[in-house]
C-alpha cells in the first residue's frame, strides 16, 4: 500500500550496548538525522492513531556495535509507534562502507575537504572498500525488499546508501522510492576524484529512486551538474530543508539538566557575554579557523578582552578515523594558543553532553555557525528556538540554512575569511539592543516556519509523484 512506509538509513533511531551484566541498554541513536527524522515519524504514527505501538512504518538501520548486533539478532523493535530492524552485515564490509567509501571519500568530497595534493590516493584497497560499499547498499536493498508491501513509499537517508534505490527498482519495480540527502553534492570537478566506474555507479544508483532530494538548491544544482556531465540520467529532484521539533528541543531546554548546566554557565561567564558554538569535531565544521578569527577580533578590538568568552562545545565524532583524531589535536591546539595569547578567553569542551549545548545555546550573545560546507546545520535552527537573549547569529554562506536564515537576519560568516568572520562577531557584539531583537527574531521565524512533518511530506510526495 502506498501509505506504507519503509524509511532506511544507517542510523537507527534506538542503538543498544551491552551492560556488565551482559543485558542490552537501549538508547535514542545519535546525530543529526535521527533528531529530524525521528519526531517527523512519531508525529506520523500519532497522527494515524499508533501512538507507542508500531505500526504500517518500518524503519531499517545498520546494527553498528556489539550491542546493535545483539539487539539485531531478536528481530525488530517497537520505537514510538514505529517498527524498527537492525541489519547486521559483515563487521569487515561494514567499516570499508562506513569509514573508507561513506567518510573518507563521499564524505570529504561532498564537502570539498581533500587536499588533492595528497588525498584521496586509491589503491587496491579503496577498490574493495567499494565493492563493500555495493554489497551493503545491495543488503539494505534486500532487506527493503523483504519487509516493503507492494505499492509501499520508500524513503532511504543519507550518503552512505546511496545505491538502494537502483537495486530497488530492478527487484521491485511496484515500490514508489526516494533518496535523500542530508550532506551537500559537490560540482563535477569534486566527484572527479572517483573512479570513473565508481563514479557511474554511484550516479546511476541514486538516479534510480524515483526522486532525489537535498536540504538546499545549491546541492541540487551540483547534483544535476554530476548527472550531466556523466550523461546519466537525472531523476526528479525537490529541494526539502529539515526541520527543529521545537517539542523537542524545547523539553531538553526545559529540563533539570538544562537548568544545572545554566546555572555553572553564568558561574564561568560572570559578566562576559558568550560566544557560542556547538559542533561535531569534525573538519567540515571549521572549528580551528573560527579561534583563528575571534584571536583576530582580539588584536584588532582589545578593548573586548575581558568582555568576552567563546564557549565552544565540540562532542567526539567518527574517532576511529586518522583525520579526526589529527583535526581534534589541530582544535585543541588552537584554542590554546588563544587563551596562551590572551588568557582564558576560549573554553573548549569535547565531550558529549547534549543538555550542557543546549544550555549554551540558550545563554549565547552570539552564535558562530562557519562550516567550510554543510549539507544544511541543524544548530542553526536550534539555537534560535532555545536561546533566552536575542542571539546574533554569524552564519557560513556554505551551509545549506543559509537559504533560510541568510535573508532572514543573518550575520555572513566567510569560512575562509578571518578578517571576515572577524568582522561579522565584532558587529554581532556590538549592534544595538533593537537590531539583535528584530534579527533573531526574523531568524526564529524563518527556523520554525516548516515543521518535521511537512519535511517528511515534502518526501513523500515526492517519492510518489508519477515518473515522467
Ligand atoms: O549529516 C550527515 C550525517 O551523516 C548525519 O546523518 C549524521 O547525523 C551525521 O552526519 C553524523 O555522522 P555519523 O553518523 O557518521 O556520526
Amino acid at each position: 500500500m502506498e501509505d506504507d512506509l519503509v524509511v532506511v538509513s544507517n542510523r537507527g533511531p534506538v542503538s543498544y550496548r551491552v551492560d556488565d551484566g551482559g543485558d542490552l541498554v537501549a538508547r535514542r541513536g545519535a546525530g543529526g538525522l535521527i533528531s529530524t527524522l525521528g519526531p517527523a515519524l512519531a508525529a506520523r504514527a500519532r497522527a494515524a492513531g499508533r501512538g507507542e505501538a508500531a505500526g504500517a512504518d518500518t524503519w531499517i538501520a545498520a546494527a553498528i556495535g556489539e550491542g546493535d548486533r545483539k539487539a539485531a539478532a531478536n528481530g525488530p523493535v517497537d520505537s514510538q509507534g514505529v517498527r524498527v530492524r537492525l541489519l547486521a552485515v559483515d563487521e569487515d564490509d561494514y567499516r570499508a562502507f562506513y569509514d573508507v567509501i561513506s567518510n573518507q571519500t563521499l564524505w570529504f568530497a561532498y564537502h570539498g575537504l581533500d587536499n588533492r595534493s595528497l588525498t584521496p590516493s586509491l589503491g587496491r584497497s579503496w577498490h574493495d572498500a567499494w565493492e563493500a560499499y555495493v554489497s551493503v547498499n545491495r543488503a539494505f536493498a534486500a532487506a527493503v525488499a523483504e519487509e516493503a508491501t507492494d505499492g509501499a513509499t520508500v524513503i532511504v537517508h543519507d550518503l552512505h546508501l546511496s545505491l538502494v534505490g537502483g537495486f530497488l527498482a530492478q527487484d521491485r519495480p511496484d515500490l514508489a522510492t526516494a533518496h535523500f540527502a542530508h550532506t551537500p553534492f559537490c560540482w563535477p570537478d569534486g566527484l572527479a576524484v572517483l573512479p570513473a566506474g565508481a563514479r557511474r555507479q554511484l550516479l546511476e544508483g541514486l538516479a534510480g529512486h524515483g526522486a532525489v532530494g537535498f536540504h538546499a538548491t545549491r546541492w541540487e544544482r551540483a547534483f544535476l551538474a554530476c548527472c550531466a556531465e556523466a550523461g546519466v540520467g537525472a531523476p526528479s529532484t525537490f529541494v526539502a530543508p529539515a526541520a527543529v521539533d521545537p517539542d523537542d528541543v524545547g523539553g531538553v531546554a526545559a529540563g533539570d539538566e538544562c537548568a544545572r548546566h545554566l546555572a555553572q554557565l553564568d558561574e564561568l561567564a560572570g559578566d562576559r557575554r558568550l560566544v557560542v558554538r556547538v559542533d561535531r569535531m569534525e573538519l567540515s565544521k571549521n572549528v580551528v579557523r573560527g579561534f583563528s578569527a575571534f584571536d583576530l577580533l582580539l588584536e584588532e578590538h582589545p578593548e573586548l578582552v575581558g568582555e568576552v568568552l567563546f564557549l565552544a562545545c565540540c562532542y567526539p565524532s567518527r574517532e576511529s578515523l586518522p583525520e579526526y583524531a589529527a583535526y581534534r589535536r589541530a582544535v585543541v591546539a588552537e584554542a590554546a594558543r588563544v587563551n596562551d595569547r590572551w588568557g582564558p578567553v576560549v573554553h573548549l569542551v569535547t565531550d558529549d553532553d547534549f543538555p550542557r549545548s543546549v544550555a549554551a545555546l540558550c545563554r549565547a550573545d552570539v552564535v558562530l555557525v562557519n562550516p567550510v560546507r554543510d549539507g544544511l546545520n541543524i544548530v542553526a535552527k536550534e539555537q534560535a528556538i532555545v536561546n533566552r537573549r536575542h542571539a546574533a547569529l554569524c552564519l557560513s554562506p556554505q551551509a545549506g540554512v543559509w537559504e533560510e536564515l541568510g535573508e532572514a537576519g543573518a550575520l555572513a560568516a566567510p569560512p575562509f575569511d578571518l578578517v571576515g568572520t572577524a568582522d561579522a562577531l565584532h558587529r554581532a557584539l556590538t549592534m544595538g539592543a533593537d537590531e539583535r531583537a528584530d534579527r533573531a527574531s526574523r531568524v526564529r521565524a524563518a527556523a520554525t516556519a516548516r515543521t518535521p512533518a511537512d519535511w517528511l511530506a515534502l518526501q513523500l510526495t515526492a517519492a510518489r509523484r508519477p515518473a515522467g
